[in-house]
């Protein structure tokens, strides 16, 4: 959906029609419904050649309403079990994807009935969580947007979802290297091409003068993007789905770990035409992910100053911290990590190794026996991410978005993932909220199947 600004400004009469829902009634007359079909597809990405088969979902976008609640059935047409994940959504523990934990996997052939109503507006995605780190690199996401109940006004809403795929000779997807532990080890099973919404080098047409508004995703496995807007003014609206209470303006690239999200307001210089590109800086050479193609000139004089969207039904950023917990993350290449507990066994490093396991949270390699701690719902959680390790890891925590310090503000914003580099310690706290039991890991997604696991249990 679009919006036009003018047609919004005409339109604020009107506004009590988009007007804050009265949930209750709401939710109880209608439940929409959506299909999500988990199916092989195939893109064309180089002139001349073999169309690449990858994984994916039937919906480009899952486009959803604040408050709405929505049933979204899940139809597994592939050859294995599958799941998926709504991440940074604050869905019920039932409905959080995680097979193993909080549901059986989906079988080929079979269907599973998501039911979600999402109380916060803003950008997530929807993910595999079965066998993640193939079934990810493969392509089994698709974004989600939660329109806010009133339109933020913008000219233009559009998506910028960034991929990194590891492409062989042949264009297919290089399979072989799915289960690379010297990969896993180190920073991740890497790349080599780059898509912006499933293309290669999209244009995204834009008239000069217009304000857009970006959602930017990193759905790679392990790479971490740093994108640069060249000749635009870039605002930070909101990051992983959550409005920064304060717009903060763009210096520099744009850091996005894997699963991380940045909606942003981007200006299009009023006097410019043609082309205008996009980098990707995270190689040794810009690599140009996309294109601003601007035609024609909107008549505007001068655009309004960016507002801040308006705040999620976030628990109160003022909660009192009740219980402290520290979280070492040790292992990988040239750590100093010796022996750990694999599967309630303590092991040797070879040993681990041997077991696929690379790294350990607190001792422990891949999911513990026991959770990391148990709490309460409306506990105050405080959580020290101690990153012994020489490489970055993007901690993310399910069903919940902490409170945390970001390298661009210093004001504590809410995120449900954050990079932690080599050597560093960050905070994050949160209240506990429904019960179940949340997942806890490393989105390098390599990091998580060799040991960056573990779990949070909220009992009554
Ligand atoms: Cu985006 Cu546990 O996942
Ligand atoms: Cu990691």
């Amino acid at each position: 959906m679009n919006i036009n600004r003018r047609t919004l400004i005409k339109a604020t009469g009107a506004a009590a029609f988009f007007g804050h829902p009265l949930t209750q009634s709401w939710a109880a007359v209608q439940v929409d419904k959506l299909v999500l079909n988990a199916e092989p597809q195939q893109q064309l990405w180089l002139p001349d050649g073999d169309k690449t088969k990858i994984w994916g979902y039937s919906q480009n976008v899952i486009r959803l309403q604040q408050y709405q609640p929505v049933a979204i059935t899940l139809h597994n047409k592939l050859e294995e079990s599958t799941s998926v994940h709504w991440h940074g959504m604050r869905v019920d523990n039932a409905m959080d994807g995680v097979t193993g934990l909080t549901q059986e996997p989906v079988e080929p052939g079979e269907s599973f009935v998501y039911r979600l109503t999402p109380n916060d507006a803003g950008t997530y995605w929807a993910h595999a969580h079965h066998n993640t780190y193939r079934q990810l690199a493969l392509g089994l996401y698709t974004p989600v947007v939660v329109a806010e109940a009133k339109p933020y006004p913008v000219d233009q809403d559009l998506l910028f979802v960034a991929d990194d795929w590891l492409l062989g000779r042949d264009r297919q997807i290089d399979t072989a290297s799915f289960e690379d532990v010297h990969a896993w080890a180190h920073a991740g099973r890497m790349g080599n091409f780059l898509t912006v919404n499933r293309q290669n080098l999209p244009e995204f047409e834009v008239i000069a003068g217009q304000r857009i508004r970006l959602r930017v995703l990193n759905t790679a496995n392990s790479r971490i993007l740093n994108f640069e807007f060249p000749d635009v003014n870039v605002m930070l609206i909101a990051k992983d789905g959550q409005p920064l209470r304060n717009p903060v303006s763009l210096k520099g690239v744009l850091t996005l770990a894997p699963a991380e999200r940045y909606d942003l307001v981007v200006d299009i210089p009023a006097d410019m035409q043609g082309l205008l590109p996009i980098f990707e800086r995270s190689g040794k050479q810009p690599y140009l992910a996309a294109n601003w193609k601007i035609t024609g000139r909107e008549n505007i004089p001068t655009l309004p100053e960016v507002s801040p969207l308006p705040s999620n039904p976030l628990p109160q950023r003022d909660f009192k911290v009740t219980k402290k917990v520290r979280l070492n993350m040790e292992g990988g290449a040239m750590g100093r990590l010796q022996a750990a507990v694999y599967q309630g066994k303590k092991m040797s490093v070879d040993e681990l190794i041997q077991n696929r396991q690379a790294w350990t949270f607190n001792g422990v390699a891949n999911m513990p026996e026991q959770p990391l701690e148990t709490l309460k719902p409306g506990d105050g959680v405080e959580i020290e991410l101690v990153n012994d390790t020489r490489w970055a890891h993007a901690m993310h925590l399910h069903g919940h978005h902490f409170l945390a310090l970001n390298d661009f503000t210093d004001d504590l914003i809410w995120q449900d993932t954050i990079l932690v580099a080599p050597g560093e310690t960050k905070t994050i706290r949160f209240v506990a909220e429904s019960v179940g039991r949340w997942l806890l890991h490393c989105h390098m997604i390599e990091h998580q199947v060799s040991g960056m696991v573990t779990y949070l249990a909220v009992e009554d």
